[in-house]
């Protein structure tokens, strides 16, 4: 007899700090596949609001997409219940994907208030399934609820190809790419603002030497935008981008020497930057 409360347990402690719900739910499958035993298939159909589809699971290849009110899946899900068979082959409309499967359990699962999708517990053994498992698997199921639904989880991690390669393509050296994104998120163009985002983007430019990533980074921890303020950081890096003659470092340089910050004030050495910076070309 599995130990439901134990269970429950780890599935919170494995879901700790996890970011995405697909990680959540990988694990969820792989752990309940572990450790119920007699299984064939666990794992979850997701809702997307026109139909479930097949989502993180342990057993054979499955059905990618069930119809609500469709065997047992679609069923559960339909009438909003739990429902156990103890022998599928006698359950209309039954949708058989792995043949070795004579038992089953469906329980649905609620995030935000909306159905978010099923459990799916299939085993070779008939009647596998006894109140005791059905209860101990909500219980379990109400946990994985819980998780699902805190705040950073509810969403599937939203993909967007062009947006994944471009991210992939910036975090693997390309300092241009590092910048658009950074400036995307700082100004909130074209997604959510978010400095802190905008700050690791910039970090990661300034970390290849690029001098625009270092002077908007510098700009960030000056002032304290998107991260704790560290002028000292900050006129380290408007001196490094400074010296490679991006103008708008040169600027903040000036800017930095004339108000002494991170640095002693120095008004001769403020002037001299501030010409540099008009030589170059840049305006306020
Ligand atoms: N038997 C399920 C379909 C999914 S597979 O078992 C993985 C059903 O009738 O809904």
């Amino acid at each position: 007899m599995t130990d439901y409360e134990e269970l429950t347990k780890e599935l919170k402690l494995v879901s700790e700090d996890v970011e995405y719900a697909l990680t959540v739910l990988s694990n969820a499958s792989a752990l309940l596949y572990e450790k119920l035993g007699e299984l064939n298939w666990c794992g979850f159909y997701l809702n997307t609001g026109e139909k479930l589809v097949l989502g993180p699971f342990q057993g054979k290849v499955a059905c990618t997409a069930i119809e609500f009110g469709n065997g047992v899946c679609g069923t559960a899900a339909k009438q909003d219940r739990t429902v156990v068979v103890d022998d599928v082959h006698s359950f209309e409309g039954h949708i058989p994907c792995d043949g070795a499967s004579n038992s089953e359990i469906v329980i649905p699962l609620h995030v935000s208030g909306a159905l978010f999708g099923v459990l799916d517990i299939d085993s070779p053994v008939f009647s596998r399934f006894t109140e005791e498992d059905k209860l101990g698997l909500e219980e379990a199921a109400a946990a994985l609820e819980e998780i699902l639904g805190s705040p950073a989880l509810t969403e599937l991690p939203d993909y967007d190809p062009e947006m994944i390669n471009k991210k992939t393509a910036a975090s693997m050296g390309d300092a241009r790419l590092c910048i658009e994104i950074g400036n995307s998120c700082y100004y909130g163009e074209g997604c959510d603002q978010d400095q802190e985002k905008a700050v690791y983007w910039y970090e990661k430019a300034a970390a290849s030497g690029d001098a625009e990533g270092e002077c908007l980074l510098g700009y960030c921890l000056r002032n304290g935008i998107g991260c704790e303020k560290n002028e000292h950081r900050a006129l380290g890096l408007f001196a490094l981008s400074a010296d490679k003659g991006f103008g708008m470092a040169m600027y903040n340089l000036a800017y930095c020497f004339e108000h002494g910050i991170g640095v002693e004030a120095n008004s001769q050495i403020a002037d001299e930057w501030y010409a540099k910076a008009k030589e170059s070309g840049y305006k306020e």
